[in-house]
């Protein structure tokens, strides 16, 4: 069977490619061209969809017999260039979303899309690790100390109440990819975990081991309280002043999400007037922070400049997780990447996925 891989110049690599197809895709005919589309091509796509920039002519060229496309960051798969592939079954995007796809066009022709949703979920959640416990064991605050002063002072404002992780209750509010990794890793801690998450029933927490709770009980008993929604209109600002107000005062509060969930001056207020204990944020109202931010001045907040999920690991692992996820839209077992799930019960895409699976021998 033959897999084209479309790998991009500086996003996932022609050698993620190949690695992901040795793991998951069996005997695989395996071929790679590399997209030379860039950032302003990526920027049109998502603005103008799939269509918005043509491939250059001739590219697929000698491909038409694909029957899987693994695309990257920049890939995009408009109709036009499904029509070139008679054969086409399934189209793998790396991305989160499915931005660069003619979903209509795929849902004509009966082709299964798979993401990369999740891709940098493994990055953001052990960042979101590092900072609760940087926050919470000065571990910044100490490396500039040793950096910019000659004592060994190890007196910090949060001296008196830091607690050990495993007698802390850690408050997620939202329980998604990234919120569930990091209950997982939580978990080893020894945490007392709290969720809120509206779209979650709360038997469904339970038996993941979490305690389900409304959004007031977790701000309130919360010794960290972690962000993992995401921004959409109905999360916008919806962690206030009033929700802030109801936090220990020795309770950290952790962004890796996004600053639009947040009322960030109502935040600022509450670490400048030690209402509570301290926060550790990754994401900011206005990216890159301003020189002059107040925020800089503050001693009790861990900050850093956006980078949770920009880890070069996460473009390999997307690669990974798109590869693996065609095995399993093939072998029916659902998966959060798998867009079209209703296609894996197809008669005509399951007759294709029988016989692919075992010229593939996976
Ligand atoms: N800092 C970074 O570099 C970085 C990188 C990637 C993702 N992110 C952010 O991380 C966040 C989580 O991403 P994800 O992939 O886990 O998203 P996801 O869609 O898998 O999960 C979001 C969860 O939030 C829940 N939710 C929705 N509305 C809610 C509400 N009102 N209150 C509480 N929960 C609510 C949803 O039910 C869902 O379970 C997103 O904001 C994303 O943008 C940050």
């Amino acid at each position: 069977m033959k897999v084209l891989c479309i790998a991009d110049q500086t996003g996932i690599k022609a050698e993620d490619f190949k690695n992901a197809a040795r793991l998951y895709l069996g005997s695989a005919k395996v071929a790679i061209e590399i997209n030379e589309l860039t950032e302003t091509d990526l920027h049109i796509i998502e603005s103008d969809g799939p269509g918005g920039v043509p491939m250059p002519k001739g590219f697929f060229n000698d491909h038409e017999d694909a029957e899987v496309i693994l695309g990257g960051i920049l890939c995009p798969f408009s109709k036009e260039i499904m029509d070139m592939f008679p054969k086409l079954r399934v189209i793998a995007t790396c991305r989160g979303g499915i931005e660069n796809v003619d979903m209509e066009a795929a849902k004509k022709r009966g082709i299964m899309v798979v993401n990369g949703y999740g891709r940098n979920a493994e990055a953001v959640s052990d960042f979101t690790m590092a900072l609760m416990l940087d926050e919470l064991r000065n571990v910044a605050r100490s490396h500039l100390r040793m950096k910019t002063r000659p004592d060994w002072d190890n007196t910090y404002i949060n001296i008196a109440y830091m607690p050990h992780m495993c007698e802390s209750t850690v408050g997620l509010f939202g329980l998604g990819y990234i919120g569930k990794l990091v209950a997982k890793k939580l978990t080893g801690f020894g945490c007392n975990i709290m969720v809120y998450d509206p779209f979650i029933p709360d038997e469904q927490i339970a038996d993941m081991g979490y305690i389900a709770v409304d959004k007031d009980t977790l701000f309130r008993e919360a010794d960290i309280l972690s962000v993992h929604a995401r921004l959409v209109d109905a999360t916008r600002g919806i962690i206030g002043k009033k929700e802030i107000d109801m936090m220990k005062p020795t309770a950290v509060f952790v962004n890796t999400a996004r600053a639009g969930i947040v009322d960030y001056d109502a935040l600022y207020e509450a670490l400048k007037e030690k209402r509570i204990g301290g926060a550790g944020i990754d994401v900011w109202p206005e990216e890159p922070m301003a020189v002059d931010s107040p925020w800089r001045e503050l001693d009790n907040v861990t900050m850093c400049s956006h980078m949770a999920g920009g880890v070069r690991a996460a473009r390999p692992y997307a690669a990974k997780l798109v590869a693996q996820s065609v095995v399993n839209s093939m072998k029916e077992t659902d998966a959060p990447q798998i867009i079209t799930k209703e296609l894996m019960y197809d008669p005509v895409f399951k007759a294709w996925a029988i016989e692919g699976l075992a010229k593939l021998g996976v």
